[in-house]
C-alpha cells in the first residue's frame, strides 16, 4: 500500500474474470479511480467489503485476494434465545462484512423448536415457548419466571435465505435429532417415549428423545422435506448430538441407523446431511460432513472416515465460552478463549477441511446484542483463520484491529473493548460456571471414546 488517498468518492469499476480464483478479486486504487475485478459475483462482493473496510478516504493500493477455505462459518443458536429477523439480517450483514459466508442456523432444541412446518402447527405453538427460563449457568437453579420464545414463518425464513445469498452467504439449516427434540415431544408426545411435559426451561440435555417408530421417522422426513422446501444449501443439519439413550431399547447403533435413514431421505432430495461429530460413533454415512465440536480429536477421526469436516472444536471455536477472567465478564461459562486463542487456531492440513465456524450458542445470550459482544472481535480472529494463509501473525492482527473497531463503531456493534467488560456488559443474577481447560479436556476425551 501507498500512502495517498486515491480519488475520492470516486465511483467503482468492476468487472469478472472467471481466470481468478471464483471468490478471489483484484482492487486497484490509484488517482485516475477504483477498479475491482472479481473471480465471479462473490469476489466482487468482497473486494468491496475491503473497500468498506478501507475507508471513505481510499488510500492508493493494490490488493490481490482469495479465501483459503470455502468454509468460513459461523452457527447461530436461535433456540435456546429467539432471534427476531430483523436481528438475523443484521448478524448476516456483519459477518459478510468479515467475508464469513455460511451462516449454520441451528433452528430447534430442547429449549425451543423455531421453524414452521405445515401439518404439524403444534410444534410452534406449543414448541416454540417455555414458561420460564434458566439464568446463568445450570448449578445455579435460578429461573426468571417469564415466558420466552417465538417462530419463523416460511415466508421469514425465505427472505433470511435471499438477505443472505445476496451477500454470498449459504444459510445452512439444522433441526437436531434424534436428541435435543424435547421441545417437539412437548408439541406432539407421541413422537417421544411416554414424556408428557413443557418444553424445557433449563438448559443441559433432555433425556426425553425421539422414539424411533416408523411414523416418528416419517415426522423427520416431513420436516426435513419442509426444510429443503425453504433452504437451497446443499447441506442440511440434522444434529445428531448429545443423544442420550436410556429411553431407547437398544444403544448407539439406534442412533446410526436413523441417521443412515435420514441421510438416505435428503439423498433423494440431492442434498447431502450435516451434523456433529458424534454421527461418526458406530460409521456416518457416506457423503455426510462433520461438524467437528469436540475438542480437536473428531476432526481427525472425520478424515480419517474420509469425511469432509467443517472444524469448530469447542476450546477454540465456541464463542459462548468467556473472554477473559475478569470478574465482570457476562455469565462466563466454558473454558478460558481469549482473541488470542481464536486467533491461533489452525485447522488440521488435509483436503477434506472444507474450514472452520464459529459457534454461538444462545443459552447466556438474551439478544442480539449480547451476542456482539460475545461475537466480536472474536469473530474478525476467526475471519482471518479461514480467509488468509496460515503465516498469522497475532501482533500484527493485533497492531490493524483497533482500526477495524472503528468500523465497528460505525456500524454500531457492541463488541467487547479490547480492555474488558464495561460495568454494562455484566449479567447480575445470571452467574457462569467457569471450567478449567485441563478439566475439560479430560471430559472431551471421555466423551469422546467411543469414536477411537
Ligand atoms: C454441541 O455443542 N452440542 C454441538
Amino acid at each position: 500500500m501507498t500512502p495517498g488517498p486515491a480519488l475520492a468518492g470516486e465511483s467503482v469499476t468492476t468487472r469478472i474474470d472467471p481466470a481468478l480464483a471464483p471468490e478471489g478479486y483484484v482492487l486497484t486504487c490509484d488517482p485516475s479511480g477504483i477498479e475491482l475485478v472479481g473471480g465471479s459475483a462473490a469476489g466482487v462482493f468482497y473486494g468491496r467489503q475491503t473497500l468498506r473496510q478501507l475507508g471513505p478516504d481510499v488510500p492508493c493500493v493494490r490488493v490481490e485476494d482469495s479465501p483459503r477455505f470455502a468454509w468460513r462459518g459461523v452457527m447461530l443458536d436461535v433456540a435456546r434465545h429467539f432471534m427476531p429477523v430483523p436481528d438475523i439480517l443484521r448478524f448476516i450483514d456483519l459477518i459478510a462484512f468479515h467475508k464469513l459466508n455460511v451462516l449454520h442456523l441451528h433452528l430447534t432444541d430442547d429449549q425451543g423448536w423455531r421453524i414452521e412446518v405445515p401439518g404439524w402447527p403444534r410444534l410452534t405453538s406449543v414448541g416454540a415457548w417455555r414458561p420460564s427460563t434458566m439464568l446463568g449457568a445450570r448449578v445455579h437453579e435460578i429461573y426468571d419466571d417469564r415466558p420466552h420464545g417465538g417462530f419463523y414463518t416460511t415466508e421469514d425464513l425465505r427472505s433470511i435465505v435471499e438477505f443472505a445469498a445476496r451477500r454470498h452467504v449459504t444459510v445452512v439449516p439444522e433441526v437436531d435429532m434424534p436428541g435435543h427434540m424435547q421441545a417437539a415431544i412437548a408439541a406432539y408426545p407421541r413422537l417421544g417415549n411416554g414424556f408428557d411435559g413443557p418444553v424445557r426451561t433449563g438448559w443441559g440435555i433432555s433425556h426425553h428423545v425421539l422414539n424411533l417408530a416408523p411414523e416418528t421417522l416419517d415426522f423427520c422426513r416431513q420436516v426435513l422435506d419442509h426444510v429443503c422446501d425453504i433452504f437451497p444449501s446443499e447441506l442440511i443439519g440434522i444434529g445428531g448430538d448429545e443423544c442420550p439413550t436410556d429411553e431407547w431399547p437398544g444403544g448407539r447403533e439406534l442412533q446410526t441407523e436413523f441417521t443412515a435413514r435420514m441421510a438416505d431421505h435428503l439423498a433423494g432430495r440431492g442434498r447431502r446431511l450435516y451434523g456433529w461429530d458424534e454421527i461418526l460413533a458406530g460409521g456416518a454415512p457416506a457423503g455426510a460432513v462433520v461438524a467437528a465440536w469436540r475438542g480437536v480429536e473428531p476432526a481427525e477421526v472425520a478424515i480419517r472416515a474420509g469425511h469432509q469436516v467443517v472444524c469448530c472444536p469447542d476450546v477454540k471455536l465456541y464463542l459462548d465460552y468467556r473472554q477473559s477472567d475478569d470478574p465482570g465478564e457476562p455469565s462466563p461459562v466454558g473454558t478460558l478463549l481469549t482473541l488470542e486463542d481464536v486467533y491461533s487456531y489452525e485447522p488440521p492440513a488435509s483436503p477434506l477441511v472444507l474450514g472452520a465456524q464459529a459457534n454461538i450458542w444462545t443459552e447466556h445470550m438474551e439478544s442480539l446484542r449480547r451476542v456482539e459482544y460475545m461475537a466480536f472481535p472474536r469473530l474478525c480472529a476467526l475471519a482471518e483463520v479461514v480467509w488468509s494463509p496460515p503465516d498469522r501473525d497475532f501482533a500484527d492482527f493485533s497492531a490493524r484491529l483497533p482500526g477495524h473497531l472503528t468500523h465497528l463503531d460505525t456500524l454500531g456493534v457492541n463488541y467487547r473493548p479490547l480492555t474488558g467488560p464495561r460495568p454494562e456488559d455484566a449479567r447480575p443474577g445470571a452467574p457462569g460456571n467457569p471450567r478449567t481447560l485441563p478439566d475439560r479436556l479430560a471430559e472431551l476425551h471421555e466423551m469422546t471414546a467411543d469414536l477411537r
